[in-house]
């Protein structure tokens, strides 16, 4: 019996607080015990009891090829012989940033980081110091990671949480933090160092960009002088080949980075121009470090992982997920509830609604939909036909260059099942 879920979960809970290392994966919002993976493979997980389920949560986007592809395993085995973590300069870490920089029209340099959350908090530090302005402009719903000062109106677990913010977050740590709705270009004063924005919101289930609205803030922040940060740790090299600038023709002064640059292990990247990356140590005032920043073997995976995809991938995927999105409206309607399934290249989300409604523009006209309770049985009901959706309303679904057809066709009848159980709810 001790390989069961229960047991691993209730192990987990004597060590680790509530039994998981990230809110998000607690179940909290839709009730039960999580699954514990043992192992993943492709578009599949699979847990301590041997049951497979098709895979959506793929790491939170982190894996874009799907789980342990083989030759991502392969560069794996062969870097963790030469060691793993050394302190000084390594030649995985300059061929990633090449990789990167060689791809995004504008992004000169790239500082690697172990997170998300890092590389966000420092390309604040940077614009703070670059600019000698205190303020950001950061857009309710989106979520930034959880250093103090972004966690404010944060958008996909602190929402699932039901919490505005975070105990333990000083007044002072958010007072220079402006929040402003999404897809409305706000008026900035000349005291904003930046304007954050995740240029697709994908921590508020999916929220596309209304036209305009991009570009919108590319030309305010031009006005009084301020920075515009894309925080693309989810579109970077997943919307498209080179992420969210090449797909909406806007370009930003810094890009954040994360997920998919470290191939399943834990990398994140700041950059932008020269001169901009200058201001950081050691070359400029601006102090950021990090022990285990660009790791080999993470930075070895990463730049596997960009290598091996092509601009008709990214294509390929989009026009998939496309077809798999309106498949699954279809489904779901079949059932008697609304389906709403907002996509943007293979970026996809998911609202369950009873009554007729239009995809949201912001986080109040998410938060209704997401909040309305149908996606706790729905996705109980899929996780028992053996498809993983994210345990929250707030999060999109991730579907991996490794997903095939038969997959997405699988799980398009499992939803028309699944959205029958939750009409009944
Ligand atoms: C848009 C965005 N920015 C930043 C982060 C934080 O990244 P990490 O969890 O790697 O710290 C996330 C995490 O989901 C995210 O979605």
């Amino acid at each position: 019996m001790s390989d069961t879920n229960e047991a691993w979960f209730a192990r987990a809970q004597a060590v680790i607080p509530g039994g998981v290392d990230s809110p998000v994966r607690s179940f909290r919002s839709v009730g039960g015990t999580p699954y514990t993976v043992a192992r993943g493979y492709g578009a599949y997980v699979e847990d301590v009891e041997g049951k497979r389920y098709i895979d959506f949560v793929q790491s939170y986007g982190a894996s874009l090829l799907g789980h342990a592809h083989p030759d991502v395993v392969k560069v794996l085995r062969d870097a963790v012989k030469d060691g793993t973590t050394f302190g000084a300069p390594t030649p995985g870490e300059v061929l990633l940033a090449e990789a990167m920089t060689q791809r995004v029209a504008g992004l000169e340099q790239v500082r690697l980081v172990s997170s998300g959350t890092e590389a966000v908090m420092s390309a604040v530090r940077l614009a703070r110091g670059a600019t000698r302005r205190d303020k950001i402009v950061k857009f309710d719903g989106c979520y930034h990671g959880h250093s103090d000062a972004l966690l404010v109106a944060g958008g996909s677990g602190v929402a699932q949480m039901g919490l505005p913010g975070s105990a333990g977050v000083t007044a002072g740590a958010v007072s220079d933090t402006i929040v402003a709705t999404y897809n409305v270009v706000p008026e900035l004063h000349e005291d904003v160092a930046a304007v954050l924005v995740e240029p697709v919101a994908a921590n508020m289930n999916l929220v596309a960009p209304t036209s305009g609205f991009l570009q919108g803030l590319r030309a305010e922040c031009d006005r009084v002088g301020a920075l515009l940060i894309f925080d693309e740790v989810i579109t970077g090299f997943r919307l498209a080949f080179a992420g969210a600038e090449q797909y909406f023709g806007v370009t930003p002064d810094l890009w954040c980075f994360g997920k998919v640059i470290g191939g399943g292990l834990p990398v994140g990247a700041f950059g932008g121009s020269k001169a901009l990356l200058s201001s950081l140590a050691p070359l400029g005032p601006v102090y950021q470090a990090g022990t285990l920043s660009g790791n080999p073997l993470a930075t070895a995976a990463g730049t596997k992982v960009l290598n091996l995809v092509t601009p008709s991938d990214y294509d390929a995927l989009s026009d998939r997920v496309s077809g798999f999105a309106r498949s699954l409206q279809e489904a779901i309607r079949s059932s008697g509830l609304v389906g709403l399934c907002p996509s943007e290249g293979p970026l996809v989300g998911l609202y369950l609604s009873r009554d007729e409604t239009t995809a949201p523009s912001n986080f109040e006209e998410a938060k209704l939909l997401c909040d309305n309770g149908l996606y706790r049985s729905f996705f109980h009901a899929m996780l028992d036909r053996g498809v993983a959706f994210a345990p929250g309303a707030y999060e999109i679904l991730f579907v991996s260059m490794a997903h095939s057809d038969d997959d997405l066709a699988t799980t398009v009848a499992m939803a028309a099942e699944a959205a029958e159980v939750a009409a009944r709810s």
